[in-house]
């Protein structure tokens, strides 16, 4: 290690580690811990009176708060142009999700509005959506493209999502959902449309180096299994990796086909068969779970969480920040919601926001705290997790750090 590396112990307050090498307890709780950081990485975890002898160190005093991996939102749209209220008006005056789409409306409509807007004003716009999420101690985001839906809009999308990334104190992450919905200009010829999605704006999203992955909606308002096997191949040409919205509405089979091509995630999977998740399980896909979107279109359909956790499948938790079926901003009201309406334990929920939307996302450098990990932390003016997930409208999140920099956050 660098000796001019700046090196930080944190100590005075209970660290839940989530990481059974550093503790067994619930939540790898560490009531009295130590966290010693150099540079950008850990370099050292346990209990205080076994803090490693320093010197030429900054020493941080937790003061009875909660030290917590920095959390990660695995699936967002938080790019886009205009908003759905009306929508939501709409649906709860009796229209459906799909009734909407197949009228014109849904994705279709946020698409025109991301069109029509200039760069800068979808960056403005997309800044202020990811700084409420950075405020409660998000670290790492994901941001997938999709209501472009042409290779000018899509790169836009994508160029605004790594913008973000480089002008906020994040890491971000971007998928290409090219294949998020029809466009409309491309109706009556869906070949036509996968035809561009492969031949054009693919290439163009991977020659620029805009996208860490590629995702689609399989759905019946969206995307077959076989068109998505063609995206999925077009991916796999790139060397991209893949993940899914599947089993949101529906059970098509796409959880399966995806996770036997070895997607990092499937996501949604309301209605998720015991077929797919056998598969999950086989090929370690992580479940992201978005009960955003479960609550606004009402449904009642849950994921089967049980037989996912039975089986072993890492489920992740995430808020699908989008202006239709989920306009959820806050990681927290999510984590709540998985608990509330999914009946996940506060620790999966906490887990689902670190170590599981770590895997989500294909990295193992982060979503725990233990030696050798990246120094993504949140502090907490809480003095146990649960009490993370237990109010709602609350941001008890007082500091971050991303790879060992304090990143401050209004409390
Ligand atoms: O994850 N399910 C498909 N895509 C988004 C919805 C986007 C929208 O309605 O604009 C989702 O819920
Ligand atoms: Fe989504």
């Amino acid at each position: 290690m660098d000796k001019q590396a700046p090196r930080r112990l944190f100590t005075g307050g209970p660290i839940a580690t989530l990481d059974a090498s550093s503790s067994p307890e619930p939540y790898g709780l560490l009531s009295r811990g130590a966290v010693l950081v150099e540079a950008e990485r850990i370099a050292w975890v346990g209990p205080v009176e076994e803090a490693p002898a320093t010197t030429d160190v900054e020493h941080i005093d937790l003061a009875g708060r909660l030290m917590t991996p920095g959390l990660i939102d695995c699936h967002t749209h938080m790019v886009f142009g205009g908003d759905r209220a009306r929508e939501f008006e709409m649906r709860l005056e009796g229209a459906s999700y799909e009734a909407i789409a197949q009228s014109g409306g849904g994705i279709v409509s946020t698409v025109h509005a991301t069109r029509v807007a200039d760069e800068e004003e979808l960056f403005e716009a997309s800044a202020q959506r990811l700084d409420r999420l950075l405020e409660e101690g998000v670290t790492t985001v994901e941001i997938k493209s999709g209501y472009g839906l042409d290779t000018a809009t899509e790169t836009k999308m994508l160029r605004v999502a790594r913008r973000l990334g480089a002008q906020r104190e994040v890491d971000v992450v971007t998928s290409f959902l090219g294949a998020h919905a029809l466009p409309p200009e491309y109706r009556g010829d869906r070949e036509a449309y996968l035809r561009l999605l492969v031949d054009e704006m693919m290439p163009a999203v991977a020659e620029a180096d805009l996208a860490d992955a590629v995702d689609g909606f399989c759905e019946g308002i969206a995307f077959s299994v076989p068109e998505m096997e063609r995206v999925f191949d077009a991916a796999a040409d790139h060397g991209l990796p893949i993940k899914l919205h599947a089993e949101q509405l529906s059970d098509l089979g796409g959880a399966a086909m995806a996770a036997r091509r070895g997607a990092l995630s499937c996501d949604h999977l309301e209605y998720l068969s015991s077929d797919g998740v056998s598969a999950m399980a086989s090929a370690g896909t992580v479940a992201v779970l978005l009960p955003g979107a479960f609550y606004y279109l009402r449904e009642r359909h849950k994921p089967p969480v049980a037989d996912l956790q039975a089986a072993g499948v890492p489920i992740a938790v995430a808020t699908d920040l989008n202006p239709g079926s989920s306009p959820v901003g806050s990681l927290l009201v999510a984590m709540n919601m998985a608990c509330v309406l999914f009946g996940l334990t506060p620790e999966q929920a906490l887990r689902g926001v670190t170590e599981h939307a770590a895997r989500a996302l294909g990295f193992t450098d982060r979503g725990r705290i233990a030696a050798g990990l990246r120094a993504d932390l949140a502090i907490w003016n809480v003095s146990r997790p649960g009490e993370l997930v237990y109010p709602l409208g609350v941001n008890p999140c007082v500091a971050a750090y991303l790879g060992g920099s304090l990143r401050r956050v209004s409390a």
